[in-house]
């Protein structure tokens, strides 16, 4: 197990690339199942989850090679429809291979996902969505076993607009016979994403980045090329923490595009941001003003930013109202905050910040991903030293997270927990 030690207190300074989108890449290497052949992913982050996906398509027969920042994906040899539980449990993502499978093969056996650090996390709409595509559903010693000779097309609507079963259904829908339309579809960028690639391999998909989707599914589809879109979390998380010690930073390979409320809620903190097309530049030259922010589905505020905001807003003198709405227990985060000192108070769905407040470093445990990049953010803003223990969710979804909180001049170092 590893450790961060990080010593608070120090202005952040530079520039750094965003890697590509974790989340696009979870659904974008499930996708290549649809189509037999070899798929070439470009801009791939070297993730922990990453692997894992990797790690679960070769568990299915296929060949990966991961080879700089590229990921080739031969889905020739497919051997097996079975999803271990070994593997979903340890990324919940694993369950994108559902739809595919079922679509293309006809079965699919894949572990429930289980709840996950911050409470239930169901996926009663991918499963549900699939039986409304024609699919037959069972669910059997923790495994759900769908199987169907050919999906056909329907009307479906989500309950919530959720990003996981948008993108099974998605992806089912691309192979099923005739026209699915989906209605309150996610809208994440992510899901944008994955409809161009399924279109480039060639399905029939319109209405992507809206609510309502339109697919008219094919007999067959081919592989294809795609490089993965900037992961708009990274650069949140990396905006946030620059603006928290009231540094400045360029962001390169980044798409502004996709973060316009972290962006709108950073300026109305009081940080000035430029962009270029592929840029972002934040400059924050005072403390923060409390500023209130409520997670929505995308447009709005992503909840994988929300822990993050937390720990900025300790900086802000005031009081204001953090409200995750898509995730109403993700607030692992609260008790690890309070050891640094954060004034804090959980209310149901919400925790109202008392910012301005020194934090003082202490030892802080890492419970999630999003949680994690909150407590590096408070150590960066602590009085002297913080030591973040168990940082194994980090790397699940941060490329070289010191390294490059180092380029810009934090002292932060990973070591060996123990020592
Ligand atoms: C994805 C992201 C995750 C992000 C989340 C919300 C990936 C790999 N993960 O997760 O980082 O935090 O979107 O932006 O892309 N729901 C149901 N039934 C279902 C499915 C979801 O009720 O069958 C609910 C969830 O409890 C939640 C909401 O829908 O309240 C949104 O969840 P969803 O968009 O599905 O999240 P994921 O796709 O799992």
């Amino acid at each position: 197990m590893e450790k961060f030690l990080i010593a608070g207190g120090r202005r952040l300074q530079g520039q750094i690339r965003i890697s590509g989108a974790k989340n696009a890449v979870l659904a974008l290497a499930p996708a290549t199942l649809l189509a037999p052949g070899i798929h070439r992913l470009g801009n791939v982050p070297r993730l922990r989850d990453v692997m894992t996906m990797i790690e679960l398509l070769e568990a299915l027969g296929c060949t990966c090679r991961l080879e700089g920042r590229e990921l080739l994906i031969d889905t020739r040899s497919i051997s097996s429809l079975r999803a271990p539980q070994e593997i979903v449990s340890r990324m919940r993502a694993s369950f994108y291979v559902l739809g595919p499978l079922v679509a293309r093969y006809g079965y699919a056996e894949v572990s429930l996902p289980g709840g996950c650090a911050w409470g239930p996390r169901p996926v009663d709409l991918h499963l549900t969505g699939l039986q409304q595509l024609g699919a037959t559903i069972e669910v059997r010693d923790g495994y759900v076993i769908a199987s169907a000779t050919r999906l056909r097309g329907t009307r479906i609507e989500l309950r919530v607009s959720s990003v996981g079963a948008t993108g099974n259904i998605l992806m089912a829908a691309a192979l099923a016979d005739g026209e699915t339309i989906l209605h309150n579809a996610a809208m994440e960028p992510e899901i944008v994403q994955l409809g161009e690639y399924l279109r480039s391999m060639g399905a029939h998909i319109e209405g992507l980045g809206t609510p309502t989707l339109r697919i008219v599914g094919v007999s067959e589809l081919r592989p294809a090329s795609v490089e993965v879109i900037p992961d708009r979390i990274e650069a949140a998380t990396f905006l946030i923490a620059v603006a928290a010690t009231e540094g400045e930073v360029t962001l390169t390979d980044a798409c502004a595009d996709h973060l316009t409320a972290v962006l709108e809620a950073l300026e109305a903190a009081g940080c000035s941001i430029t962009t270029t097309a592929s840029s972002i530049t934040l400059r924050m030259e005072t403390l923060p003003r409390p500023h209130p922010i409520s997670t929505a589905p995308y447009p709005g505020f992503p909840t994988d930013v929300q822990a993050q905001w937390t720990a900025f807003m300790l900086r802000a003198p005031g009081t204001c109202r953090i409200t995750d709405t898509i995730y109403p227990d993700r607030f692992q985060h609260i008790p690890e905050l309070q050891r640094l000192g954060a004034r804090l108070e959980r209310q149901g769905n919400s925790v109202l910040v008392h910012g301005g407040y020194p934090l003082v470093g202490t030892r802080v445990v890492s419970r999630d991903l999003r949680a994690s990049a909150a407590l590096i953010i408070a150590g960066l803003i602590a009085e002297g030293w913080t030591e973040v223990i168990d940082i194994h969710h980090i790397d699940r979804g941060y490329e070289a997270i010191e390294t490059k909180l180092q380029a810009l001049g934090a002292a932060i170092h990973r070591v060996v927990q123990g020592d």
